[in-house]
């Protein structure tokens, strides 16, 4: 047995127990104006001005159907119980700039005239102001995972914040920092996929892009964000939207809590809860987590938001508590400042009531009315309600939308590439197939002009863009598109309806390649459950159909998470997998398919090849072995269709002369390793390089590997670069079952592409 010692690792240590101790430090230090100021503003409200600040009710409320006009119910809501916050867009479709100008600014009056403080409106503004006609959007942030390019994400937020100010809405629900572990999940997408140092890498650049340089003084171009869903969302055991998880305090702490640690570390201003359970403990009602590791643990004077009328499913879905009231004393007890009730103010009134009682301590109010009155401090709001001071004349300019095509082109993942049938010549016949190839909307998926993406097909919205097929028209002179199927906008989202196959079988005589785009059509939360992560039957068959001709097929997918294709993966000579690649994808993979681009993304999680074989990259052991000798195999084998990190390029890369500078290492050493990197082909082309590594033994089953860093090279063809990476000792702890960061002496592999070297671990 290996002797552990103990490693203090930023200020999350635990001392033998469930709690993480409180930090010496703060997260983000405080402004002690900001701080006298929100002083001056708590002494002058009441219990009532209080707890409105803490509510947050949903737009439409605050509308007659149809109009922009104000219901009667606002005025209850803005002068009766002082509500702080409203969320959402206007009538479940995208707005202006100007609608929400006027929108807010009608608002912002009655606020100020009840309480003179502002409010506090925020948007689902998931990659890019999603939710603001015109606006520039990216990829999803799956998709842009597998860019390895976090200059991407930080730029996505940049541009986010940019245009949704220019709506004057200072706040976003993003980034998603879920680990998404199990890929039926379906909001797999909107996360940065499975691994906790890829989310983390990613979410922070995302926050400082969104949130600029400075979290105290948040500037009229920046927002504040809201990191979620806190945590273990992705874990759910079914693979159902908002169903339990089981992970261990263990596990969480060494992965989910990752990357909400990092972006709370980089100034993240908010956090929304995770809906659903661990290990039967509501998120929601957990002392432990919301105020112990997420406040406690960081020092962090950030203010926590439910989910969706989360409070009420305490009660409703859960039934940890008896009645509403008992919910929201849970919730609020449990470190809760902000309620999402969309529908009524119901909570208000009870929660004053529970004050009142003794039920809630009023410090509590006291604490969480003051974080809420901080992020509008931070955000300037006080200064400028109306949104007057900044410019937003960039508003979806040019150098925007290359950046959104550019992080397209970077997210796109070639996975087969049979005897190089890509690129594809420009005077290549295409017949051109399937349900994604002339829609915009499976381009987008959800979050994206609406809830459930569906708005995508509006040409209101995207008719200035490009589907697959007016983009490969414009580099190819011969694509001919045959509508063999198609996603019925009449039905839910796997809704499909069949067109003509005889025509397709026609059109591929005179062709050269069949390009087959396939995947699904967008959803968003539980709308988009499935019960069988195969491709739809009708996908597959209209694939095997075309197969039988003889051309060649070249497969894309287009989908929000890994849909199974292992029966027509081997009838196609090429794969790509565009993910969900914004409304540049079409562009993009245009310009990939001709050669006038390169492919360079590589996949940021597990792609399964069977329903029942769903793994992670960073599996135990014992979940791959081979045979053991004697009677008795023991044996067990993890088959993924590809793996965390695959994806080819038109160029090829050589790695080599890996060197480390050290043979030994201990606690708080820095360990310097450099590998060379060639392009062997003989084009241009980028390269994630990725660090991985292996502990060999150690008291907590260990991984396969772990990805520890990762950086994007560009070579021109026979170039050589030498990458260097520098690795803290305690980067390859883990979190023993005492729940304390632990790194053991022993020996560990170190890899970069194909090679490998071994350090070891002394006390
Ligand atoms: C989702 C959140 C979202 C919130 C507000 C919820 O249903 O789970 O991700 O931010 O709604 O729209």
């Amino acid at each position: 047995m290996k002797k552990a010692f103990s490693l203090l690792l930023g200020t999350i240590l635990l001392a033998g127990a469930c709690c993480p101790k409180a930090a010496t430090t703060r997260a983000i230090p405080q402004d002690k104006e900001i701080e006298r100021k929100i002083d001056s503003v708590m002494k002058k409200l009441t219990l009532v001005e209080k707890i409105g600040q803490m509510g947050q009710i949903n737009a439409d409320m605050l509308l007659l159907p149809g109009s922009t006009e104000f219901s009667p119910f606002a005025e209850v809501v803005l002068r009766k119980y002082k509500v702080g916050s409203i969320l959402n867009t206007l009538h479940g479709t995208a707005s202006t700039p100007e609608v929400y100008r006027e929108f807010i600014g009608k608002i912002q009056k009655i606020s100020l005239e009840e309480t003179g403080i502002p409010c506090l409106y925020g948007l689902d503004q998931i990659h890019g102001a999603s939710y603001t006609t015109g606006a520039t959007l990216f990829p999803q942030e799956l998709a842009l995972a597998a860019s390895f390019n976090d200059d991407l994400a930080y730029e996505m937020g940049r541009i986010c914040a940019y245009e949704t100010r220019a709506c004057n809405v200072p706040w976003v629900f993003t980034p998603t920092l879920d680990l998404s572990r199990n890929q039926c999940w379906p909001r797999m997408w909107e996360s940065y996929g499975e691994d906790p140092y890829v989310q983390a890498r990613m979410g922070v650049q995302q926050t400082l892009g969104l949130q600029g340089p400075d979290p105290n003084h948040i500037d009229a171009e920046h927002v504040a964000v809201s990191i979620k869903h806190f945590m273990a969302y992705g874990a759910s055991i079914s693979g159902q939207d908002r169903t339990p998880a089981m992970v261990s305090k263990r596990e969480l702490k060494e992965k989910y809590f990752v990357p909400f640690k990092a972006c709370i570390e980089a100034g993240a201003l908010t956090l929304m809860v995770n809906s659903s359970s661990n290990d039967g403990e509501m998120l929601h009602a957990s002392k432990e987590l919301l105020t112990g590791w997420a406040k406690e643990s960081t020092g962090w004077d950030g203010m926590i938001v439910t989910d969706w009328a989360d409070i009420r499913n305490l009660w409703e879905r859960d039934h940890v508590a008896a009645d509403y009231k008992d919910a929201l004393r849970l919730a609020i007890n449990a470190g809760v400042d902000m309620i999402m009730e969309p529908y009524d103010c119901k909570a208000f009134d009870l929660l004053r009531e529970l004050v009142e009682e003794g039920k809630v301590p009023e410090s509590r109010i006291d604490d969480a009315c003051r974080r809420v009155l901080r992020v509008k401090f931070r955000l300037g709001l006080f200064d400028d309600p109306y949104g007057l001071k900044g410019d937003y004349s960039r508003f979806a300019c040019e150098e925007f939308r290359q950046t959104a095509y550019q992080a397209a082109l970077e997210s796109e993942v070639l996975l087969k590439n049979e005897d190089n049938i890509l690129p594809l010549s420009k005077d290549t016949r295409i017949l051109l197939v399937g349900p994604n190839a002339d829609v915009m909307r499976p381009l987008g998926g959800g979050w994206n002009y609406s809830w459930q993406g569906d708005a995508a097909n509006d040409p209101q919205f995207t008719g200035q863009y490009n589907t697959i097929r007016e983009a490969l028209e414009q580099k190819f002179a011969k694509v001919t598109y045959v509508p063999v199927l198609e996603y019925d906008p009449a039905g839910d989202f796997q809704a499909e309806k069949k067109g003509n196959m005889a025509k397709a079988l026609a059109a591929s005589v005179a062709c050269d390649v069949i390009v087959a785009c396939i995947g699904e059509n967008s959803y968003c939360e539980t709308v988009g459950n499935i019960n069988d992560l195969t491709l739809s039957r009708n996908q597959i068959e209209m694939v095997q159909t075309l197969a039988k001709t003889g051309k060649p097929v070249v497969l894309v997918l287009g989908e929000g998470r890994p849909r199974i294709v292992r029966e027509i993966e081997p009838l196609a000579k090429a794969v790509v997998d565009v993910i969900l690649p914004g409304n540049y994808g079409g562009d993009a993979l245009a310009a990939l398919l001709c050669g006038e681009e390169n492919f360079s993304a590589k996949l940021p999680f597990t792609y399964p090849k069977y329903t029942n074989r769903l793994n992670t990259y960073d599996y135990k052991l014992s979940e791959n072995r081979t045979t053991m000798g004697g009677l008795y195999n023991y044996d067990a084998t993890i088959e993924a269709q590809w793996s965390f990190g695959q994806g080819l390029s038109y160029t090829t890369f050589e790695y080599s002369n890996m060197k480390a500078d050290k043979t030994e290492f201990k606690a708080g050493d820095v360990i310097n390793l450099s590998v060379d990197v060639t392009n062997t082909g003989k084009r241009a082309g980028k390269e994630p390089v990725l660090l991985f590594s292996s502990d060999l033994t150690a008291s907590v089953t260990p991984e396969a590997r772990r990805l520890r860093d990762f950086t994007k090279i560009e070579l021109q063809a026979g170039e050589t670069k030498t990458v260097s990476f520098s690795l803290k000792a305690e980067d390859l702890a883990f979190v023993g079952h005492d729940l304390e960061w632990t790194l053991e002496p022993g020996e560990f592999r170190l890899a970069i592409g194909n090679q490998s070297l071994m350090l070891n671990c002394v006390e």
